[in-house]
């Protein structure tokens, strides 16, 4: 399975925050916001990654992630020249998927759980039609909202809807077969303008390939999408780094558990940062 990080888009929700800098590479704590995603993509076990982003910030990521070569993975860049919709990127992303399936995932999603990595693990073995996520929200008007008959099967997804028809939306990580891309040509733009991802699911909804996971209370699925949910998202990262000393998404701890890096090359990242950061890495290295 490959993987697509999105993180284009123009965030004017947080403006001026977000004019001079991209969303994705603002901190959530003690790293930049693509290191989430970025992590639980390498936890899934995929290690072809394609960030797409805009043509002004592309630099910005090949600063940071470079070609994953010292993460043990490979990471290739494309450009959404505008911010035509989240389904866009399977379209731009179709050579790069070539026969295979592939994980979506937004660049400004975080995820957090006991179960993650066996969720994801698990989801990286899907091999026909799409399988989502789902999550109960207080304020779902403002996602993409399930709907369910009374055996609790799905039967509508719907976006943005004044009158949502229940608490669970759907999380921006959506694991697809082969088909995504052929399906995501075949969308019309929305009244917004934009190739939804929500319209895209729909279609395999219809198809009856569509599988939706709800997460229970067990998982954090945290929003970066206004002043205060950023702020929260970074002090929960920090409660619980503070409390336990273990990181969250930390993709070079990630790259040596997962077996992608060895000691030698976890101790050169380590010393390439001269902060805590740095001496969390060189700690990893003595706990062995
Ligand atoms: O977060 C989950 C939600 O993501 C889903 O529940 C919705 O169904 C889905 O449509 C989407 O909701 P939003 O419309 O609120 O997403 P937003 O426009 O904020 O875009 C999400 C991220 O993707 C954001 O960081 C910007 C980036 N993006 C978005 C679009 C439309 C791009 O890079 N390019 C794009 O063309």
């Amino acid at each position: 399975m490959k993987g697509i990080i999105l993180a284009g888009g123009k965030a004017t929700r947080l403006y001026p925050i977000t004019k001079g800098v991209c969303k994705q590479l603002l901190p959530i704590y003690d790293k930049p916001m693509i290191y989430y995603p970025l992590s639980v993509l390498m936890l899934a076990g995929i290690r072809e990654i394609l960030v797409v982003s805009t043509p002004k910030d592309l630099p910005r990521f090949k600063d940071l992630l470079e070609e994953g070569k010292r993460l043990g993975i490979k990471i290739s860049y494309a450009a959404q020249k505008e911010p035509q919709g989240i389904a866009q990127s399977l379209i731009i992303g179709e050579k790069f998927i070539a026969d295979d399936s592939v994980c979506l995932v937004l660049g400004d999603n975080i995820f957090y759980g006991d179960q993650l990595v066996t969720l994801v693990q698990e989801a990286a073995g899907l091999e026909e039609g799409a399988l989502i996520f789902g999550y109960s929200v207080k304020d779902p008007q403002r996602y993409g909202v399930i709907g369910f008959d009374k055996n609790s099967k799905v039967v509508s997804l719907e976006e943005k809807p004044n009158k949502p028809k229940s608490n669970w939306v759907t999380c921006g990580m959506y694991f697809y077969d082969n088909s995504a891309p052929k399906i995501a040509r075949k969308l019309r733009p929305s009244a917004r303008g934009e190739l939804e991802i929500n319209d895209l699911n729909k279609e395999y909804l219809r198809r009856g390939l569509l599988k939706v996971k709800l997460l229970g209370r067990g998982y954090a699925w945290l929003d970066t999408g206004t002043y205060d949910s950023l702020i929260s998202a970074s002090t929960f990262i920090k409660t619980i780094e503070d409390r336990q000393g273990l990181k969250i998404g930390c993709i070079e701890e990630v790259a040596y558990r997962m077996g992608y890096i060895n000691k030698k090359q976890l101790a050169r990242l380590a010393d390439a940062v001269p902060t805590s950061y740095g001496e969390y890495l060189k700690d990893l290295l003595k706990d062995e």
